[in-house]
Order: C-alpha cells, then structure tokens, then sequence
C-alpha cells in the first residue's frame, strides 16, 4: 500500500487525517483500539500489507493474502447509543459496494447485513467492535477487508471467494478503492448521525441488496424457517415474508440469514 498515492486519491474531510501504513501487523482493527486508548482523534485510517491475527466476524480469522488486498480500519466516537453501533456494518458496506463499483466498474451486491459478493462470491468483509465506557460515546472500530488483487483462492474457499483481479481479468489499484469506499463512508456516516438510523440510505442499501426479492433461510434459535426477504427497516433489520403472509424483522445479531441458493 502506498500513502503517497493514497492521499492523492483520497478527498475525505476528516476519515484519514491521520494514517498509519504498517507493512505487517497482528489486526488493524486492534492497533486502532490501542491508538485510540493513546487519544487518537475520530479518523484515524489504520491499514496494512498483512495481518498476522486478521479478525473475521463470530470469532473466526480473516486470513489475507500479502500484498495487494486491502486491510483497513476506521476509528469513530458517534454520539449515539451503544446499541446503534451495529448499523453503522450496513452504512460500511454500502460504501464498500458502491466504492468498490465506482473504483472498479466490478458490480457487487450485499449480502445482509454486511458481506459483499460478486456472483455469489465474498469478496469484502467487515467487522465492527466497540468499546464502551461510562457516559462516553462509545469507541467504535470498522474493518474492512477487500480480496484486491489475490489471483487464486485455496481448494477448499474458491466456490466461495472472490477477488476484483479475478472478476475482471486485470489488476487493480487498492489506494483507489479504499479512497472511493472512505469518500462515501464519511458522506452516508453524516446522514446517518442525524437520526442515528438507516432511515435515509435504506432505499440505496436495498437497492444494492441481493438477499431482496429472494428466499432466505433464517437460522432462528428456535428452528431454522425459510422465508422472502424484501428489505431492510431503519434498524438495518432485515425485513422477511412467511409462507403464511406474516411480515416479521430479523435481527443479524440473533439469526443468521442464509440464501437456499448458493453463497448469497
Ligand atoms: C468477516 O468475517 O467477514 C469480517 C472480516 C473483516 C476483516 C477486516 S481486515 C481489516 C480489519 N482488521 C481485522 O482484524 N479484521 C478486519
């Protein structure tokens, strides 16, 4: 990753005021956390070349590819509740479908609530943690990763793994990327701090959505049902039809949404 490029690129008002570029580091998820403990300010863009303990989502690892892929994390102290930091997944990755389109030309969707796939395919994951502390607004980290420019997958993930080198036949520039996907978080992260809820960018979220108009199949803890996804609500939950007509909202934290066909 090269910063000189990157602040060339990157038109953001605050988001990347500070960046620290490491070659290599364990989580840059975790590295924000311990700038922000030193009193980094809101913005801090943390990246690096590779991670050596890269976190996925539920406790699992984000293993990534040395070199050509993107790692990032983003520092935040919304004034809101703890319990709306969640939403903040969704309004990430809008921005990382529609960053990564205008970046690339490559056509992504979402996967509710916050995994991009192209055909069917993760390309991008994004993990948000937060840290509260008494009254204070709560102390929020999002990390992407991006699979850039990976030029093959292992046996055992390639039916479920996608990169943008792979999808269009040519190699692309990860400082482009990360600049087009930080420029629109920092736009839809204003909108959403008005009201603190996906009320406004609902319409883009589920346009970009490829779980709409689909069967899904809702990992309830009570018993797994299938059913039609039609939107999202201004929670960032996912709106669902039942075979009997009934409308119901899941939430990410409490089920997990599966499409019956395929990764999507
Ligand atoms: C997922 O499970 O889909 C989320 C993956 C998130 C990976 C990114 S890479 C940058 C940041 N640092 C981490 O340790 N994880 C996130």
């Amino acid at each position: 990753m090269n910063t000189g490029i990157l602040q060339k690129e990157l038109h953001t008002k605050w988001i990347g005021r500070q960046t620290l570029a490491f070659h290599e580091i364990d989580s840059t998820n975790d590295e924000a956390f311990r700038r922000a403990g030193n009193g980094a300010e809101e913005g801090l863009l943390v990246m690096a070349d590779f991670q050596t303990k890269g976190k996925g989502r539920k406790g699992r690892s984000w293993d990534s590819v040395s070199g050509g892929n993107i790692a990032m994390s983003i520092l935040l102290r919304p004034d809101i509740s703890p319990s709306a930091a969640p939403r903040l997944t969704l309004v990430m990755a809008l921005a990382c479908a529609e960053g990564i389109k205008e970046a690339s030309g490559i056509l992504t969707g979402i996967k509710w609530p916050n995994d991009i796939v192209v055909k069917g395919k993760k390309i991008c994951g994004i993990l948000t943690e937060m840290k509260v502390c008494g009254a204070d607004p709560p102390e929020i980290v999002i990390g992407v990763g991006i699979n850039v420019n990976t030029e093959g997958f292992p046996e055992e993930i390639r039916d479920r793994a996608a990169s943008l080198f792979l999808e269009s036949g040519k190699k692309q520039s990860c400082e482009r990327v990360m600049a087009s996907i930080l420029e629109r978080f920092e736009k839809y992260y204003a909108v959403f701090l008005k009201t603190g809820t996906l009320a406004e960018l609902k319409d883009n979220y589920d346009q970009a959505c490829v779980n709409n108009g689909r069967r899904v199949c809702v990992m309830d803890p009570k018993g797994q049902y299938e059913a039609e996804a039609v939107g999202i609500n201004e929670k960032g939950e996912l709106l669902i039809i039942r075979d009997d007509g009934s409308m119901d909202s899941v939430y990410a934290g409490e089920v997990s949404v599966r499409g019956i066909y395929g990764y999507a």
